[in-house]
């Protein structure tokens, strides 16, 4: 086992050894040596991937599928994602030149940060919030300016915007979110049509992170892009609403002009997605077997999301509006203080459940907890009954 020459430990990007691992992965690291613990802490589905997919992959493998796909995905998936985008968002991107299939969501954000940043570069992004965000923009070298939002919804409004913009003019981004990871909330189209009317004024490219487009529960998901179409990307993907977090695949849609630029960091980092994933990936997008199945899917999110959000409530937690993603952001008790971490821990190691503490989110987020629902109804039923123990005892 090789040790590395001692002196290289000052050789290393600078902005890269600034980041620390996340804490909520620490968290759950910690909370998940507790003996036979519930956790309600990981953001990912529960099912399996849907037969459909599942064929898709084996057919490509057997096929001999296996040599460098296009740089922005296979055509094929490409035109699958241009129809999903039509079929249920009314948006229409072509399958050349306004779409890359990318390996998740996580490769579309740092890519289409990757190609905006110069070093410095601000970029504005609403809290509470996916983490994720902000590691990225600084790993970048760029600098995140986080805009605070208010409970109980957490909806960034068109003011709080516009004091951002008006701090930070140079900002070259925002990054929204919606549905939310992580308080389920999401923006109503009066709501993303006022962002869009500030927003045109300026020049911010905005990273619209749509992954969890496909769960949302009452009406349906709007797109920034229908109001802002020449300065919005929009990213999302297979993992959460196709259950395939371990295949990789996600996208990015925008105008040709701006997917040109993320196209070469695309290109340059990653080559191409990985055959197999990429059919899998198709009929999800662009079958009615692969719709139907996400959609069985959302009614069992939706019958947990139905359950937890009640049961909370009724134990005193205060829930942020649930409409799409699969969490609940819940506030404590108003009798438990405002010490998420000091809560969150207790629960874990007392009450056998484990939450993700809310301030982990960012500004906002103190006095909250994450609950993710992408779990078993059993499992949610017997984290209920222990949360409601540890009360009476807490
Ligand atoms: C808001 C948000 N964006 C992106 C991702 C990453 O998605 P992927 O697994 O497709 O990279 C996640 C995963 O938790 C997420 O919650």
């Amino acid at each position: 086992m090789p040790t590395m020459k001692a002196s290289l430990a000052t050789q290393f990007n600078a902005h890269v050894a600034k980041v620390q691992p996340a804490n909520i992965l620490l968290f759950d690291q910690e909370v998940s040596t507790v003996p036979d613990i519930v956790k309600l802490t990981v953001g990912e589905p529960d099912f399996a991937v849907p037969t459909v997919a599942k064929q898709a992959a084996i057919d490509a493998i057997n096929a001999d599928d296996s040599h460098y796909a296009p740089g922005a995905g296979s055509l094929a998936l490409r035109q699958a994602i241009s129809h999903f985008l039509a079929d249920r968002y009314a948006l229409t991107y072509q399958a050349e030149g306004e779409i890359a299939v990318t390996i998740g969501a996580t490769e579309a954000i740092y890519a289409s940060l990757a190609a905006l940043l110069n070093p410095g570069d601000e970029v504005l992004i609403p809290t509470p919030t996916f983490p994720l965000y902000e590691t990225m923009t600084e790993m970048l070298g760029g600098h995140a300016v986080t805009i605070p939002t208010t409970a109980p919804d957490f909806v960034l409004t068109p003011d709080q915007l516009k004091a951002a913009i008006n701090a930070h003019p140079q900002a070259k981004a925002l990054i929204l979110n919606y549905p939310s990871n992580p308080t389920g909330v999401t923006f109503t189209p009066a709501q993303l049509q006022a962002l869009a009317a500030v927003l045109q004024e300026t020049n911010l490219v905005v990273i619209s992170d749509e992954i969890y487009s496909e769960l949302v529960y009452e009406g349906t998901h709007t797109s920034l892009a229908k109001y802002l179409p020449g300065q919005t990307v929009i990213l999302n993907g297979a993992s959460k609403a196709g259950a395939m977090t371990g295949y990789r695949i996600g996208f990015i849609a925008g105008p040709a002009g701006i997917m040109q630029r993320i196209g070469v960091v695309h290109a340059v980092m990653i080559t191409a997605p990985s055959d197999p994933a990429m059919a899998a990936a198709v009929p999800i997008f662009g079958s009615e077997a692969g719709h139907q199945a996400t959609l069985k899917m959302k009614a069992a999110y939706q019958a947990r999301r139905d359950y937890l959000a009640h049961a909370l409530s009724e134990l005193g937690f205060t829930v942020a509006t649930p409409r799409g993603a699969f969490y609940l952001f819940a506030k404590l008790p108003a009798d438990q203080g405002s010490d998420d971490v000091t809560f969150a821990t207790r629960l874990a190691k007392e009450g056998q459940v484990a939450t993700i503490p809310g301030s982990f989110f960012g500004a906002g987020g103190e006095g909250y907890l994450r609950l993710s629902y992408a779990t078993s109804m059993a499992a949610l039923k017997t984290a209920v009954a222990r949360i409601t123990k540890f009360l009476q005892t807490a």
